[in-house]
């Protein structure tokens, strides 16, 4: 039994060795691409979650997801807010990452897409449902943008009825906007 010991510790250190080897190479290897990517799909499953489970549940037992939901103890944050809120509290968290929402035709104008790129990226995607996430460079910064689809009806229906509303034929499954990740250099 006695000589399995030596054995064991020398795989035990080799393992370590290799891990050490390793592991900070891999790290270094995640590139700006893949880490836009993965912080996109964390964001839309979280939003996702909101929406399906707490949004759709919460509204069987008559508490509206609501603009002015702060003042209205009966009301929960809108979708939107959920993103934008959760997104600065990153930016305090995390320098130099930027979460967010855009549209080509938002509700409220701040939404609009920051630079040319960015538009050119939410038009294909808008056009072509099938890209759901494209990352590109753009100046000084890396981007990913993950189609933000109208996932219930009740986004349409807000977003079409809204007196600020820029389009009002919006249905399940249209391209709304994008999250956005915004990651400088
Ligand atoms: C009860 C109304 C309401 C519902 C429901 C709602 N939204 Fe919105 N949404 C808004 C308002 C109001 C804004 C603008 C908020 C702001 O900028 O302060 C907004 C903003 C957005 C934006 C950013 C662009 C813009 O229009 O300003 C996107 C994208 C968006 N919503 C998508 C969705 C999706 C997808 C859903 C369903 C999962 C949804 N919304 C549900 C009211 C609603």
């Amino acid at each position: 039994m006695k000589r399995w010991i030596p054995l064991k510790v020398g795989c035990a250190l080799t393992l370590l060795c290799v891990g050490l080897t390793v592991l900070p190479g891999e790290a270094a290897e995640i590139s700006k691409d893949q880490t836009v990517r993965y912080i996109l799909a964390m964001v839309k499953a979280f939003r996702t979650t909101y929406v399906r489970h707490i949004v759709e549940r919460m509204k069987k037992v008559g508490v509206q997801s609501k603009e002015g939901w702060i003042k209205d103890a009966h009301a929960i944050m809108l979708p939107f807010e959920f993103v934008s809120r959760g997104g600065a509290k990153i930016k305090q968290e995390v320098q130099g990452l930027d979460v967010g929402l855009i549209s080509l035709t938002p509700i409220d104008p701040s939404n609009l897409p920051k630079t040319p790129a960015e538009r050119e990226a939410l038009a294909s995607m808008v056009a072509d449902s099938t890209r759901t996430v494209l990352t590109f460079g753009d100046g000084d910064q890396f981007k990913g943008l993950a189609a933000d689809i109208v996932i219930e009806q009740h986004c349409a229906d807000c977003h079409n009825q809204h007196p600020k509303s820029t389009k009002r034929d919006f249905k399940p499954g249209d391209v709304m906007g994008a999250i956005v990740v915004r990651l400088s250099q």
